[in-house]
């Protein structure tokens, strides 16, 4: 049985970027959660399913398989055996993924395996329900969050740095559409766990959050 670290948050906290770092030094492995709803979002804008039709979606999920793979100590997302990692941030397909992560069945599919990575390995997992649902038992929770505004501003400059143009109100309004999806659905809604350590990153920066979640580690490991 592995240690268990759980991380929940909004889209924007800067979730990936501090879990990846974390996991590296504590020597754990990574699983992000949302590239496997990317993943299966993939599979659905491929054969033009509607995010709309749930009961289509229900039936396609049932049928595909989605794996994981790590290169380079990189996670690799496979649907059906196919690589798609490289298509997993496109907009279209981080819409289209948390539209349908509000569907039951299609929560049911990524269930199991999530489960089975952490029952093997010492792992660092992040996404919306991880503490609340999927690792209800983590040792650790964090529930990494930030304002909207330092949100925005992070998403706006991480977009001008790759050379895309984008209006900063349209960001923001993006993120609270998001934000609002992922914690009313009616399943598994994006909250934090009672017994989640909250942080706010607004006012810190990377190499702090880390340090903070490695603190925590080390506490829970010495209890
Ligand atoms: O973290 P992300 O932006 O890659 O996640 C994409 C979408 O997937 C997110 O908007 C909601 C959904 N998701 C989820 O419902 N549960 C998770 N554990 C992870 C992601």
């Amino acid at each position: 049985m592995g240690f268990n670290i759980a991380i929940d948050g909004p889209a924007g906290a800067g979730k990936s970027t501090i879990a990846r770092r974390t996991a590296q030094e504590l020597s754990f492995i990574y699983v992000d959660t949302g590239a496997l709803y990317r993943a299966l979002a993939v599979f659905l804008v491929d054969e033009g399913i509607s995010p709309e039709d749930t009961e289509k979606v229900g039936e396609a999920v049932k049928s595909v398989k989605v794996s994981i793979a790590y290169e380079n100590g990189e996670q690799q997302v496979l649907v059906n055996g196919k690589n798609v990692t490289s298509r997993l941030r496109a907009e279209a397909v981080g819409n289209m993924a948390s539209r349908v992560s509000a569907i039951p069945a299609v929560r049911a599919a990524l269930l199991d395996l999530q489960r089975d990575l952490a029952k093997a390995h010492d792992v660092l997992m992040d996404g919306r329900d991880i503490g609340t649902n999927v690792l209800p038992e983590a040792e650790l929770k964090i529930y990494l969050t930030a304002s909207v505004e330092t949100r925005a501003e992070r998403r706006y400059k991480e977009l001008q740095e790759k050379g895309e143009k984008k209006d900063f109100s349209a960001i923001k309004e993006e993120i609270e559409k998001r934000d609002y999806q992922d914690m009313t659905r009616a399943i598994a809604p994006l909250k934090q766990a009672e017994d989640a350590v909250y942080l706010d990153t607004s006012h810190m920066n990377i190499d702090e959050v880390v340090e903070a979640i490695k603190k925590l580690y080390r506490e829970r490991k010495e209890a």
